[in-house]
């Protein structure tokens, strides 16, 4: 019996069609992260390949040493570093990233690995339009080390999660979630390397399905 699934098998709802990735006028992402940037690779691939009908305005990092700004240099994304340790309050912090969206005209605000937890000042500038990309299945493992706790409640399925961001922590509206079973001699470098495969997938497809789906989100119909 193989118990290696196919990296590209995955249980995906709702389904991948590519056809929801075509959004009538270019959408004008800003992207937030403090890490290795794969999400935003994704993205910004996801846009070069032609799936994504989107235009990356900015990259905003708040660690000096984020890998993820030399891949906004590398795709000619602009990057601007705002350090969270500079400023008194989590809303002081909030107050000059949603100054930064603005100057650079961002329409949609895409959390790809955003290790900071975000206020109402950043949440009532982008209602409806702050996206998140989780590694777990939502709503179980919320917050950080969601891959470890996944792990250590040993469950046989896991996987991540597309959702829109509200006030608490990873809760708002799921648009779109990948499962990834749990293999036996799974460390949690080995399954999140499984998860990441599918966070690249399905964040630029949920872009495209929020854009989409944009007025029912607004008038609460859901996604
Ligand atoms: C991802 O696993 C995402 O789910 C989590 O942070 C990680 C960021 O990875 N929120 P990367 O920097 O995009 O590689």
């Amino acid at each position: 019996m193989n118990l290696r699934p196919d990296s590209t098998s995955s249980l995906v709802s709702p389904r991948i069609n590519t056809h929801q990735l075509a959004a009538d006028a270019p959408l004008k992402l800003g992207i937030m992260a403090s890490g290795s940037g794969s999400n935003f690779e994704a993205v910004a691939q996801a846009i070069a390949d032609g799936q994504l009908n989107a235009q990356i305005q900015v990259l905003i990092y708040n660690n000096p040493s984020a890998k993820v700004a030399s891949k906004a240099a590398d795709r000619g994304v602009e990057a601007v570093l705002l350090n969270h340790r500079a400023y008194k309050s989590r809303e002081s912090f909030d107050q000059e990233i949603v100054n930064t969206l603005q100057e650079y005209d961002v329409d949609w605000l895409i959390l790809a690995g955003w290790m900071r937890v975000v206020t109402s000042v950043l949440i009532d500038a982008f209602p409806q339009r702050i996206i998140n990309i989780h590694p777990s299945l939502l709503p179980s493992f919320k917050g950080i080390h969601a891959v470890e706790q996944a792990l250590d409640a040993g469950v046989k399925i896991t996987g991540c999660t597309v959702h829109l961001v509200c006030l608490e922590v990873d809760s708002g509206p799921i648009l779109m979630q990948a499962a990834v079973p749990i293999l036996p001699d799974d460390t949690a470098e080995t399954l999140h390397a499984r998860i990441q495969v599918q966070e690249h997938r399905i964040l630029p497809q949920a872009i495209a399905l929020a854009a989409t789906r944009q007025g029912e989100i607004l008038r609460g119909v859901g996604v």
